[in-house]
């Protein structure tokens, strides 16, 4: 049993800290965001994660996991600290470090005791040398210290999941024995752990990220192809699937990729490069095919329906992504903004991103379910593919709007029975587009 502190009560921080309390250490969680510690030791959650309240809950009232605003509470009896804070998009694309440097500092000036200081939250290649920097300035006594680039891979809506069955663990230190001792935190998940040292660590995030988000992206240029070549792109990416060198994994054409990493993580990588002279020409493709896919879907609804002012147009989900509720970056908001710009009127509906999007997209009429949302649409575009519309009474749905029009932005339904329910039918790379206007 060990014990640890995480930083930061986030999707990474408070998953790191919650499952390393339920792998038996003893755990403290520190935020500066009163409102959220609070909250938390009601047992009221910051995010909407699957099986997170139920973990939350069961380790506190074991003794294992609390919550707290004071770093010096946090760090009293700390071996590690998780730093798990955010790194917002800067200028240019510039990772945005305040979190990380406040947390960085007020470890330093809190800290009595040696620590091994891990840097979760993913941060630019080098930022590990420069929190060092950061503590070595700040504390206040020559208290020795390690600093440990562990990266997260936890997608959201599957992060418990991912904490606890990773693919592999990745630590990178200047001093392998510190990483060596945090591996041994890991040890109870049996999984592949890679020791490697610090910019490696840390480029190895910004990597993996942007050759998923290249992947979509890959596959959505193809699905544009597809479009002009009379192919299905669905079919496709299970055809190529099969390749075992190429998987069947992030090749799911649509309206492109959202959420608070890839969008972020691309910009920084690409960033890096170029302030120090490289030209990124593969990641700024990636970016701008991202973009094009949300245009895309707005071009096809004018075409389906002859231009877009006065039109009234549904968007089936907010979310980034099914099983989250975060709107972060998620192609709704793009998609719904340019639909407002062109004098349509939106209206949403999200099983579970309600809240998120009365703050994210306020100029959005929401609706309680899909059929009130299908009522008297002039189209429906699908952004986000929740299981619940994939099963909806399509028959029900059309007859509810006022014109048959459906862009499916994440090809969660088959043309050709849309085409006989008598829907005009737009997916993303699903063969020819030559249905003229409704
Ligand atoms: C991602 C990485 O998967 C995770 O390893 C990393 O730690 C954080 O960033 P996340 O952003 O939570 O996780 O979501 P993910 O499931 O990766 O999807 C990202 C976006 O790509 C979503 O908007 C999703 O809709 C989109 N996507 C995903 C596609 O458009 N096509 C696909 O085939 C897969």
């Amino acid at each position: 049993m060990k014990n640890i502190t995480a930083v930061g009560v986030g999707y990474v921080g408070l998953i790191t800290g919650v499952c390393f309390a339920d792998l038996g250490n003893k755990v403290v969680c520190v935020d500066i965001n009163e409102e959220r510690i609070e909250n938390l030791k009601q047992g009221l959650m910051p995010i909407y994660e699957p099986g997170l309240e139920e973990l939350v809950t069961r380790n506190m009232q074991a003794g294992r996991l609390s919550f707290t605003t004071s770093y010096a509470e946090a760090l009293a009896d700390a071996e590690f600290v998780f730093i798990a804070v955010g790194t917002p998009e800067g200028v240019d694309g510039e990772a945005d470090l305040q979190y990380v440097r406040m947390a960085a500092r007020s470890i330093a000036e809190a800290m009595e005791h040696p620590l091994i200081i891990v840097n979760k939250s993913t941060v630019p290649v080098g930022t590990g040398d420069w929190v060092a920097d950061i503590i070595r300035e700040y504390r206040n006594n020559s208290v020795d210290f390690d600093v440990v680039s562990n990266p997260e891979f936890l997608r959201e809506g599957a992060a418990i999941s991912d904490f606890m069955y990773p693919d592999r663990v990745v630590l990178g230190s200047l001093n392998r024995d510190a990483a060596e001792k945090v591996a041994q935190l890991y040890l109870p998940l049996r999984a592949t752990i890679m020791i490697t040292d610090l910019r490696t660590a840390e480029m190895i995030k910004y990597a993996s990220n942007a050759f998923l988000a290249t992947r979509i992206s890959f596959i959505n240029e193809i699905s544009n192809i597809c479009e002009a070549l009379g192919a299905d792109v669905k079919e496709v990416a299970t055809g190529m699937g099969y390749d075992q060198r190429i998987g069947h994994a992030f090749l799911d054409a649509g309206v492109g990729y959202g959420g608070s990493c890839f969008p972020k993580d691309v910009k920084a990588l690409a960033y890096m490069a170029e302030i120090r002279g490289r030209h990124p020409q593969l990641l700024r493709a990636v970016m701008e095919i991202n973009h094009y896919q949300r245009r895309a879907v707005v071009r096809k609804l004018e075409d389906a329906l002859g231009g877009l002012r006065d039109k009234r147009i549904g968007l089936l989900g907010l979310a980034f992504k099914p099983n989250t509720d975060d709107m972060r970056e998620s192609p709704s908001i793009h998609v719904a903004r340019m639909l407002q710009s062109a004098g349509a009127h939106v209206r949403a509906y999200d099983p579970v991103a309600m809240k998120a999007a009365a703050r994210m997209a306020p100029d959005v009429e929401l609706a309680q379910d899909p059929y009130s949302l299908a009522e008297g649409c002039d189209a429906l575009i699908v952004v986000t593919e929740w299981n619940e519309f994939k099963n909806l009474d399509l028959a029900r749905i059309r007859d509810l709007m006022a014109r048959p029009v459906l862009i499916d932005g994440r090809n969660i339904y088959d043309p050709a029975t849309m085409k006989e329910l008598g829907f005009y039918y737009r997916g993303v790379g699903r063969g020819y587009e030559d249905q003229g206007t409704q």
